[in-house]
């Protein structure tokens, strides 16, 4: 079992959980994913990494509440304990030196991009990040962003914090200012679909994360199936980060909504 040692809250549905799981600590890198079972009768669950600490051998964890095993994980609190975490899973994000790199992260996918975009600037890449949310209290983790980051532009829809506008006005913005070698995307399946489809009329190499459609993260489920490039792939095994130019968005969409009734009335269950 592996004890929670800290939570926060970022927002009414967003919760910051850092675990103990010495193992996978030591191990993870950039981009790869572990599954959480909160307890016994509990599915198993993919969550990204947002943070590894070797010292302290916690991993840090961005969980939104969409379901019954999300919410059940949101209400555990410090000093609870879920019942096992499996990983790291899933193959790491290409790390070398690109040279500039913009990385948009939207909403908790600001948080699945935060370990990359450190990665990107660590081996000597000039990184630009765009985080992205509908409003001021949904752009998350900015200090730590900063950190990895030559520059943070910030945006929101409401304009409540940072500049006015959706991420793709923000990513426009900077390939008018200066050359940019690469552009990776994690976010809703919308943010990231708009952002690729902007970097290649740019012709800019331009990477995504859809780590958002796994179901069991074990290649078992069939449910993260999707045509790249023509080709049947699993994002949980040949994934989760893809060239975004390949990627079949409408494909993309329709499978996320497969599953929306179904844990509609597990919620309802839960909630009885
Ligand atoms: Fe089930 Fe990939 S998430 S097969």
């Amino acid at each position: 079992m592996n004890k929670i040692i800290k939570k926060d809250q970022f927002s009414e549905k967003v919760f910051c959980l850092e675990v103990e799981a010495p193992l996978i600590a030591h191990s993870c890198k950039a981009g790869q994913f572990i599954i959480l079972r909160v307890d016994k009768h509990s599915e198993r669950v993919p969550y990204t990494i947002a943070k590894a600490d070797d010292e302290k051998e916690t991993l840090t964890l961005v969980v939104q509440e969409v379901g019954l095993s999300s919410t059940k994980l949101c209400n555990l609190n410090e000093g609870d304990y879920v019942q096992d975490i499996v990983g790291p899973l899933g193959n790491a994000s290409e790390i070398k030196k690109f040279g500039t790199v913009v990385c948009a992260g939207g909403g908790i996918g600001i948080a699945a991009i935060l370990p990359i975009l450190t990665a990107l600037h660590d081996a000597g890449n000039r990184v630009i990040s765009v985080l992205a949310g509908r409003t001021k209290n949904l752009i998350i983790m900015e200090d730590d962003v900063r950190k990895g980051s030559d520059e943070v532009i910030i945006m929101t829809d409401d304009g409540s914090y940072g500049e006015k506008g959706v991420v793709t006005a923000g990513v426009e913005k900077v390939i008018q200012s200066e050359h940019v070698d690469r552009i990776l995307a994690i976010g809703p399946p919308v943010m990231m679909k708009f952002t690729s489809l902007l970097a290649k009329k740019y012709n800019i190499p331009n990477y995504v994360s859809l780590n958002t459609i796994m179901v069991d993260g074990t290649g078992m489920c069939g449910a993260c199936r999707l045509t790249i490039g023509g080709k049947t792939k699993f994002v949980c095994i040949d994934g989760p980060e893809f060239d975004g130019d390949l990627v079949n968005w409408d494909e993309m969409f329709k499978r996320m909504g497969t599953f929306k009734n179904v844990e509609r009335k597990e919620m309802e269950h839960y909630e009885e």
